[in-house]
């Protein structure tokens, strides 16, 4: 009897703690301070957001098309949780960034933390945008302001309970989300090295081809072995596996497949890698995509194979 009274107040105790844990750690309102202490290379973030694949998510689709301005948000990512609109990030100071400092905007990324102190959803990718540069997401941030600025309303996500509540979020930081810092690893290639970093970070290709648990978490065993993406389509397995992955493909079919979307068979990509290679990998350098066919021929294989939704 006492036992059990003790075990219920031990997981009341636990349970306020959290709670409180949670609402500190939503209050911590300052970024923390910078340390790159380059000037800002706008030329670089016009290169470095296609590698980040910002434009196709922040981007309505109309504008995509008539190739309009960009950035200036409405793009609906539909998710089993609900639809959510990739927001202005154009300079607009009341409907964009304009008024975040560096430190909020590398904080976003690599926090997945607003400048008012609330939680992104991980339908902005922060899981892998966390491992970003400082300096590359500076860059970013300074080509984006040399962009003309669209006084737009970012459109409100489509989301039902509990998801609306960003709260929640906090809890699923809790458990899913590392801090990660991309460290090289000396013993690899500088080449190997960059590809490691675009694909787990910046061109963030786990975010679509590594399955994921039912809180929406990746599988760590499973990295880019293939997934259904939030939006029902199939990611394949990208791991170097014989059968079921790109282990039969060489180096420059990986390329080619990036650069122009061009498959093996003679086929082309398409559903969700359409935007990813338009709006991304198609503006990369040669350098830039060996390196990512590199990296991923270097990755342990995984038998997995997504069967195509009809
Ligand atoms: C897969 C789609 C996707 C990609 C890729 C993506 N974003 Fe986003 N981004 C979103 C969504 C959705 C949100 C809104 C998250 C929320 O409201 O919690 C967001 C939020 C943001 C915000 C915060 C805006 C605000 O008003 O608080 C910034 C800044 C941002 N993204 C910049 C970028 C940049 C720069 C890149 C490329 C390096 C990028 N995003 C890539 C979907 C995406
Ligand atoms: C927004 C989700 C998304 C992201 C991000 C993404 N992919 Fe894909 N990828 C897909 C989908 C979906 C397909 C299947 C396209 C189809 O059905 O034709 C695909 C197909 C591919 C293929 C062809 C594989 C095959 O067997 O046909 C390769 C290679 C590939 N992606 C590599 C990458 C790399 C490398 C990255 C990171 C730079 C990346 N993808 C990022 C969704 C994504």
């Amino acid at each position: 009897m006492k036992i059990a009274y003790m075990a219920v107040l031990g997981i009341a105790v636990l349970a306020v703690a959290a709670v409180l844990g949670a609402a500190v750690w939503e209050g911590q309102h300052v970024a923390p301070a910078l340390t790159a202490k380059v000037t800002p290379d706008p030329k670089r973030g016009e290169y470095l957001i296609r590698a980040g694949g910002c434009i196709a998510c922040h981007t309505e689709e109309q504008a995509l098309k008539d190739k309009g301005p960009i950035l200036g948000g409405g793009r609906a990512l539909k998710t089993p949780f609900g639809t959510f609109y990739g927001p202005n990030i154009t300079k607009d100071p009341v409907h964009g960034i304009g008024k975040w400092s560096d430190a909020e905007f590398v904080r976003a990324f690599r926090a997945g933390r607003s400048p008012a102190g609330h939680n992104y959803y991980p339908a902005f990718p922060y899981t892998s945008f966390a491992g970003a540069d400082e300096r590359d997401l500076l860059d970013i941030k300074a080509y984006i302001f040399t962009l003309p600025s669209l006084a737009k309303p970012s459109k409100p996500h489509e989301v039902g309970f509990p998801y609306n509540l960003r709260f929640g979020l906090t809890f699923w930081k809790w458990i899913y989300f590392e801090r990660v810092r991309f460290r090289p690893d000396p013993a690899k290639s500088a080449e190997w090295n960059r590809g490691a970093y675009l694909v787990n970070h910046l061109a963030h290709c786990g975010e679509c081809h590594t399955p994921r648990n039912a809180l929406g978490g990746f599988k760590s065993d499973m990295v880019l072995a293939g997934a259904r993406t939030l939006e029902g389509g199939t990611a394949p397995n990208i791991t170097p596996d014989q059968e079921t992955g790109i282990g039969q493909w060489s180096e420059s079919a990986v390329v080619d497949a990036l650069k122009s979307g061009m498959l093996p068979d003679g086929d082309f990509v398409g559903g969700a890698m359409t935007d990813v290679v338009n709006h991304g990998t198609s503006h990369l350098n040669d350098a830039d995509l060996k390196a990512i066919a590199v990296y991923l021929k270097s990755v342990k294989p995984v038998r997995n194979k997504v069967e195509k939704k009809k």
